[in-house]
């Protein structure tokens, strides 16, 4: 697919309506992970266009805050269809940026748009409260309204539905967004823009600005306009970020890194924790914050287990993502890929060993085997760092206790899982994962009606389900008084 071809391929920002280049005139190349060939530029926008954006949110945001919250949600309703009638499209052109198998782009694309329904829904009921008052003459009224300018800062892995989790709540209730997404996947976002246009979303509501990842993120960050950044990348960057935000004392969302433990108890059906394992850990090539990076397997079942998720492994097709018989498409880019490689040679030579893979894939480039390590030992790098890439680490464990406090010994906290059909168990180990995601016999649980988020260093707020509004509401207070006269 020439994806310049597309009737969504932009290859400008889009700021207050209108589709511009950065003001140096100088852009970006972006490359298919599958090919490493050029697939099209973007602007290298900096500060002084960032600056435009916040402040042409700023002044179109009292008319869309004045809408009815039934208008808002009329707009994003046809944002929402927009996306469905043109989901293959999308994830053509997905695929061809990011690597993704199309059939996962397929399901981002419905996964994206359905934060957009979910919050064209949610718009709706924005609701408030009224207080009894210790005095009888007076009633406490509490107000929900919009934060402000929302900025958005948005990973590579998931380039729709990351910019459609931040948005659409932020759009729901009355706020005006910036978006910058990564630089490695800029077109599914301005594909957005082409949408959230046609859909009639006035101008400066939504604006996207490609460019200095670093420049831009100051910008959001420090800018006073700006009153809500939500960010979705790695901790790192989501601390630095967290401490530019404090001088301006802006409300903030970070969805942030994850190391899930995915535990095997010995009561589990063995088939479905393997199933649940694959799409865990295989998922858009083991590119998620949420993939399983630990598998713990209780010793009784360690054989069973590790034998059929080998033959699993072994059945997965590595290639460019278009072709739909591919399970597993490119890493992001080499330095993903020298990351997964490290991590791989460090747990051999701290005595893991290799079930299947192991290696960079023949094909060459951005490509590597899908991995099953067994017997890993806990001084690995894997044990504690995210590999970010398709290789599975396995480990035996004894008894419940054990597995909840190594599960447990990590400074992350966003997804778990693990496969169990004892009830009492299911209770005892949901409620003692310090996570703020458990799967239970599943290996995803990710969904708009869910409230996404980490605890510990994985984050702060949660996006999707009713609460994920809340992140882009201020609540005020009103004392009403003298109502006896
Ligand atoms: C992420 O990896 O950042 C998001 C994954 C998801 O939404 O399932």
């Amino acid at each position: 697919m020439n994806i310049t071809e597309s009737k969504f391929y932009r290859d400008k920002c889009f700021i207050n309506g209108e589709w511009v280049g950065a003001d140096s005139g100088e852009t970006i190349s972006v490359n298919n992970p599958a090919t490493l060939k050029e697939i099209g530029t973007v602007p290298k926008c900096g500060t002084n266009e960032t600056k435009r954006a916040i402040e042409a949110a700023n002044a179109a945001w009292p008319e869309w805050r004045a809408k009815s919250a039934r208008q808002r949600s009329d707009i994003l309703r046809k944002w929402f269809d927009l996306m469905i009638e043109n989901k293959e499209e999308l994830a053509q052109m997905m695929t061809v940026e990011q690597g993704k198998p199309i059939n996962e782009s397929r399901g981002e694309i419905g996964y994206g748009a359905s934060f957009v329904e979910w919050f064209s829904e949610e718009a709706k009921r924005v609701y408030g409260d009224t207080i009894p008052d210790p005095m009888t003459d007076r009633r406490i009224v509490v107000l929900k309204q919009p934060v402000g300018v929302v900025a958005s800062i948005t990973p590579w892995n998931f380039p729709n539905a990351m910019i459609t989790r931040k948005c659409a709540p932020a759009l729901a209730v009355g706020c005006p967004v910036v978006i910058k997404p990564a630089s490695q996947t800029p077109f599914s976002a301005l594909a957005l823009a082409v949408l959230a246009e046609e859909a009639g979303f006035p101008k400066g509501i939504l604006n996207v600005i490609t460019g200095k990842a670093s420049e831009i993120g100051d910008e959001l960050a420090t800018n006073p306009i700006v009153r809500k950044l939500s960010f979705t990348g790695s901790t790192e960057i989501g601390k630095i970020l967290l401490e530019k935000c404090s001088g301006t004392v802006k409300k903030v969302s970070m969805e942030l890194g994850g190391h899930a433990p995915f535990i095997v108890f010995d009561d589990a059906n063995i088939d479905d924790a393997v199933a649940g394992a694959m799409q865990s850990k295989f998922r858009n090539t083991g590119q998620t914050c949420v993939c399983a990076n630990r598998v713990y397997v209780q010793e009784k079942v360690y054989d069973e287990f590790c034998q059929k998720f080998v033959e699993a492994v072994s059945k997965v097709k590595v290639g460019d993502g278009l072709d739909e018989a591919v399970a597993s498409g490119p890493l992001i880019d080499e330095h993903s890929l020298s990351k997964v490689e490290e991590h791989v040679q460090d747990a051999v030579q701290m005595g893991a060993k290799v079930a299947i893979g192991g290696s960079r894939h023949e094909l060459g480039m951005n490509f590597y085997q899908p991995t099953i390590l067994t017997d890993v030992t806990p001084q690995a790098k894997i044990t504690s760092e995210e590999t970010f890439g398709p290789v599975a680490p396995v480990y035996k464990f004894k008894d419940e206790k054990e597995v909840i406090e190594l599960a447990n010994n990590s400074p992350y906290g966003l997804a778990s899982y693990f496969y169990s059909r004892d009830i009492g168990r299911i209770w005892r180990v949901a409620e003692a994962l310090e996570y703020g995601m458990v799967g239970v016999n599943t290996g995803l649980t990710s969904k708009a009606e869910a409230p996404f988020g980490g605890i510990k260093e994985s984050g702060l707020g949660r996006e999707g389900s009713k609460y994920g509004i809340d992140d882009f509401i201020e609540i005020k207070y009103v004392n009403m008084c003298g109502l006896d006269k």
